[in-house]
């Protein structure tokens, strides 16, 4: 989609800049941000520049709205609190409200910043509707170019102008979005006709119905994109409807006052100040606390002017979001991941397993070698250290162990060290291994499975875990004061 495509010709190159990444989120401590998200116990099926999403389960799709904000295609460094929740909350409103149009994808919003919807096979064609000819297709008729995706524009038209009546200009969804006319979308099998004439209706009744509701409120819907699936051979509405990022809005008055350059909603201020303070070309990644917190304040508002309420912005954030997940049973509130350095050690880990996985925490055995394959180490840290819900690294190499060490140098979750051993001499000779670690490589070690297992649980810290191990340690005091009563031979 190009709605979000600025008006400038100068476009920065953020590709020519360095900057390392940093964000802005410590500097706004009100409120909590998700910047990058994965968890072991949900596969991430895609990762947009802004949303993430993973597969429930065959025919749910969990879709989270970080709080990452894009411009000029690129993805900042900063992260804008609240955004993520108002792009989500904006979307699940249009949804209910355009239910009468066509059913849609969502099944609930578990959290402000997260929906579960219907896996559905997506129809691979973006169905943009333009109101007004503005952003991309202002720019091609500026240039002479008079028809659109098959459709054709009467001359004479100013920039910004409203159409005579909305049109439809489908792209491809690709890589980079291609235009298309609905000839050539049958004919190379995206949709069959009666799909993509259906699709165009109901694209048309939906923008017409967003146009009109957004005109009670003093904004114009410039364009829009909708994109659809198919579920049960029934046409469905997925993705966003009439969000910031899928749709181009302006303030009614401000078109009427000043119909070149009207108010743009959503990252107007961000892509200012980045042209503002592009230097040779260059263009910033991080953005200062003011314009994050300005930014923040315009999603906010947006929020309001487009829905009439005010955002919830109680338990924003990745705990927030993974208290929500546990709570609605789609994940664990934590996690123990296995690594051994070879399958050689598969009987050890599944011991450790066994306990963890019995106390109703999920484990799971990996195979990596610092020392043979020790590059994967980065892959496998990712999808922890992005975990919102807790998590243990369990290391298992006995043999100069220097898995337990790199794990823990690379992950953000505690990691303990529990190597095999042959036999005694085999663990006085190698144990050093595992008990010297260098500064700021903070791994333990335990000795036996079954301690390794019980140390991960304690690290996690869980309150059901702790209440079923207080359980666990009145019965073995009850046990023990058995033994010496029934010793019967207490007296001397
Ligand atoms: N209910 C659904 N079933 C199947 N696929 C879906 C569903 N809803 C959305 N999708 C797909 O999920 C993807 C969401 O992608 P997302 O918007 O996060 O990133 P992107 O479109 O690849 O890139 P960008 O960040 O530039 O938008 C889209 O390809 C969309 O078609
Ligand atoms: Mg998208």
């Amino acid at each position: 989609m190009t709605t979000n495509t600025p008006n400038t010709p100068n476009t920065p190159n953020p590709q020519n800049n360095t900057e390392t990444a940093k964000t802005n989120v410590g500097k706004i401590p009100q409120m909590a941000v998700i910047n990058k998200i994965s968890t072991p116990q949900l596969k991430k099926v895609h990762s947009g520049k802004v949303r993430e999403s993973f597969a429930v389960d065959s025919g749910r799709r969990l879709i989270v709205a970080t709080d990452r904000i894009s411009a000029f295609d690129v993805v900042l460094n900063s992260l804008i609190p609240c955004k993520g929740a108002v792009l989500t909350s904006i979307a699940s409103d249009w949804f209910e409200k355009t239910r009468h149009i066509v059913p849609n994808h969502i099944l609930s919003q578990p959290h402000p910043q997260a929906v579960v919807v219907r896996e559905c096979a997506p129809i691979k064609v973006e169905m943009i509707v333009r109101g007004y000819i503005t952003g991309s297709a202002w720019r091609g008729y500026e240039k002479g170019k008079r028809t659109f995706s098959g459709v054709s524009l009467p001359d004479g038209l100013k920039k910004n102008d409203k159409l005579p009546s909305p049109i439809v200009t489908p792209t491809t969804k690709e890589d980079s979005d291609r235009e298309i006319t609905p000839a050539d979308i049958v004919s190379s099998g995206l949709a069959s006709k009666a799909l993509y004439e259906q699709m165009a209706k109901v694209s048309l009744e939906l923008y017409q119905f967003g146009a009109t509701e957004l005109a009670k409120r003093g904004l114009i819907l410039v364009d829009t994109k909708y994109e659809f699936g198919i579920f049960n051979n029934e046409l469905m509405l997925i993705d966003e409807i009439h969000t910031p990022d899928s749709s181009r809005m302006w303030t009614e008055r401000s078109w009427k006052e000043n119909q070149i350059s009207p108010v743009e909603f959503d990252k107007e201020t961000v892509r200012r100040w980045l042209l503002d303070n592009t230097k040779n070309g260059v263009m910033p990644l991080t953005l200062p606390t003011e314009i994050v917190q300005n930014t923040t304040q315009c999603y906010q508002g947006i929020y309001e002017m487009i829905t009439g309420k005010t955002i919830r912005t109680q338990d924003l954030g990745s705990e927030g979001l993974a208290r929500s997940l546990v709570r609605e049973g789609f994940i664990k509130p934590g996690y123990v991941a296995i690594a051994m350095g070879s399958k050689a050690d598969v009987e050890h880990a599944q011991k450790i397993a066994k306990i963890i996985r019995e106390n109703g925490i999920p484990a799971g055995l990996r195979v990596v070698s610092a020392h043979k394959n020790g590059e994967r180490i980065t892959d496998i840290a990712t999808e922890y250290n992005e975990s919102p819900e807790a998590g243990v690294c369990i290391a298992i190499a006995g043999l100069s162990n220097g898995l337990g060490g790199a794990l823990a140098a690379n992950l953000n979750i505690p990691v303990i060290n529990c190597p095999p051993f042959s036999d005694k001499s085999d663990l006085v000779v190698n144990i050093n291994s595992s008990l010297m670690m260098p500064s700021g490589v903070p791994a333990m070690t335990v000795t036996t499975p079954e301690l390794a297992a019980l140390a991960a649980l304690r690290c996690l810290n869980i309150r059901s875990v702790r209440d079923a191990a207080d359980l666990k340690r009145e019965e073995m005091k009850k046990k023990l004061l058995e033994d010496d009563l029934n010793i019967g031979e207490m007296s001397l």
